[in-house]
């Protein structure tokens, strides 16, 4: 098999679940050949997936980190440089929701959704360039379709999704000639805990949409680290209606509450797996 990131430096934020994006990357990282840094707050979950990565064969290390802690996040790309001597690759994948109306979640919460999904990758991608620029690496920032749409009950989210797609186009025009490759993944819902330990909270319309694995999204992840798109939705079709939504508010108006029936029954169904009732 050709190994696309052999003896290359990569980091992963939000890496210690063992079912979510970030591990699921790290794996695939390793796996084609990287010496993996992995970042999030839970140090236990994090060595078990670099103990996962090492059984495998592979080469990895924990970096437990707070990226909320901006201060932290600066120190987090001087260890991972000095430790793998170098960074090739950074992936912007920590991240979290408050989800209800902005009026019922206190503020101190809607601060630290801005401060992990948008600070953080904006501060970890600026202590990063340095090295990136000198290795003509790569960002990729894991979004969401949440970025293309304005949500409701999700407002702070939506809006640290929307910000950081910004942010990441700005800095590919700024880059442009360097070699530095900036990317966005914008996933739809995916099957992990961020949305399937949090059921009852999470809109009905978003479960209208097709689920993906966290896998197909690390995929996206590893090949927009090689190829530098601007953009990658998955899936594309729900990128379409939900940019559509925004476009045509109205429109989106009228086809919603249908759209939330769908939904209904389709977060029924993954209620029913996640008590073991049918096999997922
Ligand atoms: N699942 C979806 O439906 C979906 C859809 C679109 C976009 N996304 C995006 O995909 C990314 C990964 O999500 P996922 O689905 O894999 O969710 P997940 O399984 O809940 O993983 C989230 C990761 O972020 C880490 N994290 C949260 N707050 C952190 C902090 N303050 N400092 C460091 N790490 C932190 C968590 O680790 P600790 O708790 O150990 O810190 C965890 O490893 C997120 O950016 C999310 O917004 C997810």
């Amino acid at each position: 098999m050709h190994r696309r990131f052999d003896g290359k430096s990569v980091l992963v934020t939000g890496a210690s679940q063992a079912k979510g994006i970030g591990a699921c990357a790290a794996r695939r990282f390793a796996a084609e050949g990287a010496r993996v840094a992995l970042a999030a707050r839970s140090a236990d979950g994090l060595e078990a997936v670099v103990e996962e990565i090492r059984q495998a064969g592979g080469e990895a290390r924990a970096f437990p980190t707070d990226v909320s802690d901006l201060k932290a996040c600066e120190a987090l790309i001087r260890d991972v440089v000095t430790a793998h001597d170098g960074l090739d690759v950074l992936v912007n994948n920590a991240g979290f929701n408050a989800r209800g109306e902005v009026e019922d979640t206190p503020w101190s919460e809607l601060a630290a959704v801005i401060q992990v999904n948008l600070l953080a990758p904006v501060v970890l991608t600026r202590c990063a360039l340095p090295q990136l620029r000198e290795r003509c690496g790569a960002v990729v920032q894991v979004a969401s379709i949440a970025g293309q749409i304005p949500l409701e009950s999700e407002a702070a989210y939506s809006a640290s999704k929307i910000g950081l797609r910004t942010f990441s186009f700005a800095l590919r025009e700024e880059l442009e000639g360097t070699g530095v490759r900036v990317s966005v993944v914008s996933p739809g819902p995916v099957s992990t805990g961020f949305i399937l330990d949090d059921l009852d909270n999470v809109p009905d319309l978003i479960f209208a949409q097709p689920m993906s694995s966290p896998e197909r999204i690390a995929d996206a992840v590893l090949d927009c680290a090689v190829d530098g798109p601007r953009e990658r939705s998955i899936p594309a079709r729900s990128s379409f209606m939900a940019r559509a939504g925004a476009l045509f508010p109205s429109l989106r108006h009228a086809v919603t509450p249908l759209l939330e029936k769908q939904g209904r029954a389709a977060k029924a169904a993954w209620r029913e797996r996640a008590k073991g009732d049918v096999p997922a």
